[in-house]
């Protein structure tokens, strides 16, 4: 097991998502061989595990910073976990997980198919540019049938412990007062995933602490409901 999983420094992300391994165990129930996507990894709490309960080469997509991928790959290998498939972007300010995904929608087009993800965790940066474009792009690589999670729903700038503007000034900067305080996962499932016809909302299990939700789920629809009054 790596080091990292029980570094303090990791503490936040160092237990595997139980919404997204419950969610798996569904798909599982009925796709024999899903496909799924990690959007963000950080140290491979929850890669691991649906790593695991997929247990064959090529099951798992990673999407996350090069350098971050790396790491991972070499841990999972030195564990001896199933081989995953890397989509990595660089560090530079607009590279995205979005803009892979966008290339991503743009060959399975060109491919002719319908949906490539059976399930997708979308757990990235939170933050509406780039999680905005990448919710937009995986509503079509969801398979009909597929499940997409969003982690962080309730998650702001003001209360991050790294990025709220007192400790990381670039942030009082890049965002207006209003987009420091709105919880950018909540405003995109609002307004673009809740009314979408393609989707239909998935109920959790009530977070632990009895507090509100802490992430969102929706399965891909096997043909777009009707437009309210049709
Ligand atoms: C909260 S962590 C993911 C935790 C993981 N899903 C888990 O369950 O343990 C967020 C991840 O998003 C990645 N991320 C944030 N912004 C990104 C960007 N612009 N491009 C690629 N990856 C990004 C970070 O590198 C980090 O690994």
């Amino acid at each position: 097991m790596s080091a990292r999983l029980n570094d303090p420094h990791h503490k936040s992300i160092s237990r595997p998502s139980r919404d997204a391994l419950a969610l798996l165990r569904g798909v599982l129930r009925q796709r024999a061989q899903p496909v799924v996507a990690e959007i963000g990894v950080g140290i491979g709490a929850t890669t691991r595990e649906m790593a695991r309960l997929l247990d064959r080469p090529g099951a798992v997509h990673l999407f996350d910073h090069a350098d971050v991928l790396d790491t991972l790959m070499a841990e999972l290998r030195a564990e001896g976990l199933p081989e995953v498939v890397p989509h990595p972007n660089g560090r530079k300010l607009f590279e995205s997980y979005s803009w892979t995904l966008a290339l991503l929608l743009r060959e399975m087009r060109a491919r002719g198919e319908d949906g490539v993800f059976d399930f997708v965790y979308l757990d990235g940066a939170h933050v509406w540019a780039h999680d905005a474009p990448a919710a937009l792009a995986l509503i079509p690589l969801l398979r009909p049938g597929g499940v997409l999670l969003l982690d962080d729903f309730r998650w702001t700038l003001a209360a991050s412990p790294t990025l709220n503007p007192a400790r990381h000034k670039p942030t009082a900067a890049h965002y207006s007062p209003e987009q420091i305080e709105t919880p950018h996962v909540a405003l995109i499932c609002e307004v673009f995933l809740d009314h979408d016809r393609r989707l239909r909302p998935m109920n959790l299990p009530p977070p632990a602490d009895g507090g509100p939700p802490l992430r969102r789920a929706y399965r891909r629809r096997a043909t777009p409901a009707p437009a309210a009054g049709a």
